[in-house]
């Protein structure tokens, strides 16, 4: 009897012991988006990258193998820690520089208030970068817009603009619709950004009226970094001075859609108090080329309030700090449009968008004296060219 006794616990120890090896997996810490590039300049850039578990990371770079610096964000003296959403800014960078990077997360499993313990560290791939400059005497930017969640559109885009190189990638509002959660930022502009060139490239996020939509649209902000934390900024890259600017939404801030939450007429008047200033900064003055990207059209419409409050409260400025190419999107229609007298003072290129057929992408050429601008349908199908040349 007790030899039978002593093998049924055995049987029942062997029993647990595969219950425990093949019903729980072993957790394996990994990257499920990024690292992709954002908030560029000629002395810093931000890495930002998220993990399937709680994590404190850093990243280590330099311009040559190895990678003898290491960068981490802290903030009020604490290094971050034990989160899952990574943003890391290297700083005191050199204009114009290539370096190599790459990310390092190490996992926390258990934070008690003076012991914390650490799981696996995982390091991600060697990739390179380069810093924006003044000086660079001629750079290439890619500008996408009303994806609305299309990625099959956005990936077969960026494909046909692969065969040459460019420096910064605009995605000029709409990308996504309504927002809801978190997988659908990874998985319609996280993801197929990273696949496809983010690792690299940087893009620069510019907020659509669709992005001001859903539940989740507050939380739009924690994936991007922005100067200042804005989606309204400026920067300059070669011989072009950008403006970015945030049309908010279309319809009045009173519409029942909205239910009382936004308040976009204000935030358009704080634009234009901050637009004012920034066309009397030398940079924008001195620039031999501006650049606005903003992903509603400012042009009359006289039935959509949004479009036609920026056009009121913003087109004097557009005109009177010399704008030389306005990009936009919004209306899903194609189309180059030159200066018009007592519309505009500069042209306007608004791309295409979301279905086959419709959807563009706009690559702008920027040397000293020239601005050249080619459109491309998806089916390669070139549907507008425009060129500006320097004063
Ligand atoms: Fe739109």
């Amino acid at each position: 009897m007790r030899d039978s006794g002593v093998h049924v616990r055995s049987a029942s120890a062997v029993f647990l012991w595969a219950l425990l090896s093949f019903a729980v997996p072993c957790h394996a810490l990994s990257i499920v988006a990024g690292p992709y590039l954002q908030n560029p300049s000629e002395t810093s850039m931000t890495v930002m990258w998220i993990t399937d578990a709680r994590c404190t990371s850093w990243v280590e770079y330099g311009t040559t193998d190895p990678l003898d610096q290491r960068a981490f964000h802290r903030e009020h003296g604490l290094i971050d820690a034990d989160r899952t959403m990574h943003r890391v800014r290297i700083e005191g960078l050199s204009a114009g520089q290539r370096y190599q990077y790459r990310v390092c997360s190490r996992e926390i499993l258990k934070f008690e208030p003076y012991k914390v313990t650490y799981g696996e560290t995982i390091q991600g791939e060697v990739h390179r970068f380069r810093t924006l400059s003044r000086q660079q005497q001629s750079i290439a930017f890619i500008v996408l817009n009303d994806i609305h969640q299309r990625t099959d559109i956005l990936t077969s885009l960026m494909k046909q603009s692969a065969s040459k190189p460019y420096d910064l990638v605009f995605l000029n509002g709409d990308i996504l619709g309504h927002i809801e959660d978190e997988p659908q930022v990874i998985n319609h502009v996280l993801k197929p950004c990273t696949d496809l060139f983010a690792q690299e490239i940087p893009f620069l996020y510019v907020r659509g009226n669709h992005e001001a939509r859903g539940r989740y649209a507050r939380m739009l902000p924690d994936y991007l970094a922005t100067p200042h934390g804005r989606y309204y900024y400026s920067f300059a890259h070669g011989p072009v001075h950008f403006l970015v600017m945030d049309g908010g939404e279309d319809k009045e801030d009173t519409s029942p859609e909205y239910s009382g939450l936004v308040d976009f007429d204000r935030y358009r008047d704080e634009q234009q108090a901050w637009l004012a200033k920034e066309i009397r900064t030398e940079a924008h003055q001195t620039a031999p080329f501006r650049v606005v990207l903003v992903h509603i059209p400012p042009m009359p419409s006289e039935r959509w309030h949004g479009p036609d409050d920026l056009y009121n409260k913003w087109r004097p400025l557009f005109n009177q700090g010399k704008v030389d190419l306005m990009i936009s999107g919004h209306t899903h229609r194609y189309a180059v449009m030159a200066p018009e007298e007592g519309i505009r003072d500069y042209p306007m290129v608004i791309g295409g968008g979301p279905k086959e057929g419709q959807a563009t992408v706009i690559r702008v050429e920027a040397t000293r004296d020239t601005l050249r601008v080619v459109m491309t349908r998806d089916d390669g199908q070139v549907v507008g060219t425009y060129q500006v040349e320097a004063d």
